[in-house]
């Protein structure tokens, strides 16, 4: 595994510092799904659902242009190819899928929770899709890219769904203060148990953290 630190962009504006009992269970959850056989299962999921379910109507006011940025360095300074499909996990109410689709000929917005989609736009070029990102209604290699904002990693699946040369774009945006967050040296070892040997590349924009996974090129 090779992960390479590109040099952090600073913020411009001071960070709000949150209250660790917002964000540290959800860590140690968002880390068993990532490692743990079992970490998923049928009462998570139900939890995980109606939380989400309860924050969907006030989700929208977590937009802004600074939890935008660090998506948008990811996908430029991470080095994503423009065009292909991207699977974008755990949109919530499509905060980021435009600046996905700024990158990205086409986006498939996955989530668990009706209610979320319910309050996201339906751009061109999108589908929304319901559905657990623990079983993706997906093909096999169907994904130039897998985008997670805030959004658990199921290693298994992503490198199903993931084309041989695609990419899983991980991103923080308030790094370790994100409740589902994993640090970058987590979101390779992790991906790498299922993608084999990778390349990754991490840096920070802002407060936020962002990682870029793919499969190491094999050797000629
Ligand atoms: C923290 S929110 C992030 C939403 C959006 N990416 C953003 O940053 O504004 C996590 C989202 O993941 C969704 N989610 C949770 N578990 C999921 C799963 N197993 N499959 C698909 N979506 C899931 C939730 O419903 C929620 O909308």
């Amino acid at each position: 595994m090779t992960l390479r630190e590109i040099e952090p962009i600073a913020s411009e504006t001071p960070r709000v510092e949150r209250d660790p009992d917002e964000y540290v269970a959800m860590q140690k959850v968002t880390r068993q799904i990532a490692f743990e056989d079992g970490g998923w299962d049928p009462e998570r999921k139900e939890r995980i659902a109606q939380l989400f379910e309860g924050l969907a109507p006030e989700w929208h006011t977590r937009g802004g242009e600074d939890r935008l940025r660090p998506t948008r360095d990811a996908l430029s300074r991470g080095g994503i190819p423009s065009g292909g499909t991207a699977l974008e996990i755990g949109s919530g109410t499509g905060i980021h899928t435009p600046v996905l689709l700024d990158r990205f000929g086409f986006v498939i917005s996955v989530d668990l929770v009706k209610e979320m989609l319910d309050l996201s736009p339906r751009p061109d070029r999108t589908a929304l899709v319901r559905a657990d990102a623990a079983a993706l209604p997906l093909a096999d290699g169907s994904a130039d890219a897998v985008v997670c904002v805030n959004a658990f990693v199921f290693p298994s699946e992503y490198a199903r769904v993931l084309r041989q040369d695609g990419y899983v774009v991980v991103v923080a945006t308030s790094g370790d203060q994100t409740p589902i967050y994993l640090p970058p040296g987590d979101v390779t070892a992790a991906l790498e148990r299922q993608l084999g040997p990778v390349e990754a590349v991490t840096s920070r924009h802002g407060w936020g953290t962002w990682t870029v996974v793919r499969r190491a090129a094999s050797s000629p």
